[in-house]
């Protein structure tokens, strides 16, 4: 990952992704108490336990890597919402934010019915996180995937990359 330096892993769980992180500096937040026990054990680096929700990151820390996986399909609208647009409070100049969701397909079928029995009480349509994730950032990629085991598919996913919203400056409104 070129140009990366610092990572903010926001809903680290046990650590998950932190290996793919080893030569940056890296900051992973969870609200459960024993996963992060269990992160700072086998990863030696920093975590701390948090409600993502009330973000408390100084906002002179920025990083360059925002990573949100597996973490809004827990999280109910309006925090969604507010978490996603404090995001780029928190991004470096150049930075971006990542996030991997779960998707709720419109119809009938097996990822259906495993995102319903998902511990997580929010998956969304694709057209639900689109509009989600544009609300706060500029869309770089956003890639709809399946994840199947031998040919059956079992969960509907989502990717998304963005960067902080580009404002045009007034100056050149004025100038056109
Ligand atoms: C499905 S796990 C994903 C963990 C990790 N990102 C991964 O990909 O393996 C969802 C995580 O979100 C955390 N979580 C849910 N709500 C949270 C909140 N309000 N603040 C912080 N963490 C939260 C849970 O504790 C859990 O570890």
């Amino acid at each position: 990952m070129h140009n990366v330096r610092r990572v903010l892993d926001v809903g680290c769980g046990p650590g998950t992704d932190a290996p793919q992180f080893a030569d940056m500096d890296y900051l992973g937040i969870d609200q459960n108490e024993r996963y992060i026990s269990h992160a700072r054990r086998r990863h030696g680096r920093p975590f701390e336990v948090g409600d993502v929700t009330r973000l408390e990151v100084p906002t002179d820390q920025r990083f360059d890597f925002i990573l949100v996986n597996s973490l809004l399909h827990h999280i109910d609208t309006p925090s969604t919402r507010g978490l996603l647009a404090h995001l780029p409070n928190l991004l470096s100049d150049g930075g971006h934010v990542h996030v991997i969701e779960l998707v709720l397909p419109p119809r009938s079928s097996l990822p259906r019915l495993l995102a319903r029995a998902d511990r997580g009480e929010f998956p969304r349509s694709l057209q639900e996180w689109h509009g989600l994730f544009v609300e706060s950032f500029d869309e770089i990629v956003f890639e709809p995937f399946d994840v199947c085991v031998g040919r059956i598919v079992f969960w509907n996913m989502v990717y998304f990359k963005g960067c902080a919203k580009h404002r045009s400056s007034p100056m050149r409104e004025n100038a056109s």
